[in-house]
């Protein structure tokens, strides 16, 4: 097999959406050139092309995620399929490989993904590396919130509300470690909802944007007495009556629609104002995965508690990405990280499970009681710990 990978071009565009469809359809839809012109960027697009023939694809989004409170870009890779007679031989494989030396280029110092197969993207340098919090809501319950206590407006979001809705999402994902920032123009109009697919709506007060709200209807399943469901893509708000005006829109709904899915972290306001088991953990189970494609720059691109004072040397194995490679010392100190080559590589590990302390996810010490950190001290333990612990890291954006 002579597979050749390469950046897509215009005149790929429809057999990247028949890979795309033989690879999560149901039923294939038909390939519709202005829905594909408003989906990710060519140049963002790998295929994998074995003769004429395309037999494989990938796109990735210009994200990033929020650490230590500081953006830390990330590649976000979405759509990765191949025709069902390459797979097995090597064609994903092939397409990861390539694009991770492509994010590096780009300064995506991170790569996420919500993986259908962990075996593969583990296999490769990703590891589970935060939630995705998705519950799900009897509308029923949502009637019963209090009102906003002051004059809140809604109405239908605008092209022109992209700035606002964008720093709004900022202003909020901020401080949650994991949440997703959007690194270009084109990334942050997912914030406005796909006209035909997705309702968008912003709450106003005093004429500034304060809150934003994406929903999209599907069917009801069956047995269900309501006519349609409901999913929230967004829910952001500024304050608390901001997020109550957005709520009682979507309340509104019942009971044509008995039942909303949404993500809520542990510590959203939701959970403090509702009770009887209302939010019931619901989806499809995903969590999503991260890589750490440039270790060095992704130590150094978030910020760390002032008083961690720590120094663990590493030994990192990751035969993808050589240049993560190898004996490492981790120090943090005064906020900063730096990871540099050399040290004695006491602490035995994968970049995937790198990644996974690296957002807070793991905790060090249930790693090593699991045989997970070959040649960790109590010391790295603590230093590894307290570097990176920080609340579950968990994203609203799915993409
Ligand atoms: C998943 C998919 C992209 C893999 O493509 P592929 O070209 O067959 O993958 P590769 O040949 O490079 O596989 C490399 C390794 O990944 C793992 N892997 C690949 N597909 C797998 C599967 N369906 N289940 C479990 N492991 C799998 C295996 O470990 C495989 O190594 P092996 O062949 O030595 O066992 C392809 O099966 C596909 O298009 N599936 C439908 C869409 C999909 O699930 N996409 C991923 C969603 S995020």
């Amino acid at each position: 097999m002579a597979l050749e990978v390469r950046t897509a071009r215009d005149e790929d565009r429809e057999a990247m959406h028949h890979v795309g469809q033989q690879g999560f359809a149901a039923r294939p839809a038909d390939y519709d050139e202005k829905s594909d012109r408003s989906a990710t960027p060519l140049d963002r697009r790998l295929v994998a092309v074995e003769g004429e023939r395309i037999v494989g694809r990938l796109a990735v989004w210009e994200l990033g995620q929020w650490f230590g409170g500081r953006q830390v870009p990330m590649g976000g890779i979405g759509g990765v399929a191949v025709a069902p007679d390459f797979r097995g031989k090597g064609v994903a494989t092939a397409l990861l490989h390539q694009v991770v030396a492509a994010m590096r280029e780009r300064g995506e110092v991170l790569s996420t993904l919500y993986p259908m197969n962990h075996t593969l993207y583990r296999r490769h340098g990703w590891e589970t590396a935060g939630s995705y919090p998705e519950q799900s809501l009897d509308l029923r319950a949502l009637t019963a919130l209090p009102k906003p206590s002051r004059q809140i407006d809604i109405r239908p979001t605008a092209e022109g509300d992209l700035l606002a809705v964008s720093r709004l999402h900022e202003d909020v994902s901020r401080d949650e470690p994991g949440n997703v920032f959007h690194g270009s123009v084109f990334a942050a109009r997912r914030l406005l909802g796909y006209a035909g697919i997705q309702e968008g709506y912003v709450a106003e007060t005093d004429g500034a944007v304060t809150g934003l709200l994406i929903l999209t209807r599907s069917d009801a399943p069956k047995g269900d007495q309501g006519f349609y469901t409901l999913s929230i893509n967004q829910l952001v708000a500024a304050d608390l009556d901001s997020e109550l005006a957005l709520l009682r829109l979507v309340a509104a709904h019942y009971p044509v629609a008995r039942e909303v899915t949404l993500v809520v972290p542990p510590h959203a306001a939701l959970t403090t104002l509702l009770g009887e088991r209302d939010l019931r953990p619901a989806g499809q189970g995903w969590s999503w995965m991260t890589r750490l494609v440039d270790a060095a720059g992704a130590v150094a691109a978030r910020s760390y508690a002032a008083e961690v004072d720590v120094e663990v040397h590493l030994d990192i194995e990751d035969s993808v990405a050589p240049w993560n490679a190898g004996p490492h010392v981790l120090r943090v100190k005064d906020g900063q990280g730096l990871l540099e080559p050399g040290g004695r590589g006491d602490v035995r590990l994968g970049i995937g499970r790198l990644a996974s302390l690296y957002t807070g996810w793991a905790a060090p010490r249930r790693l090593a009681r699991l045989g997970l950190l070959p040649g960790a001290g109590e010391q790295d333990l603590l230093g590894l710990d307290r570097t990176f612990s920080s609340r579950t890291p968990w994203s609203r954006d799915f993409f």
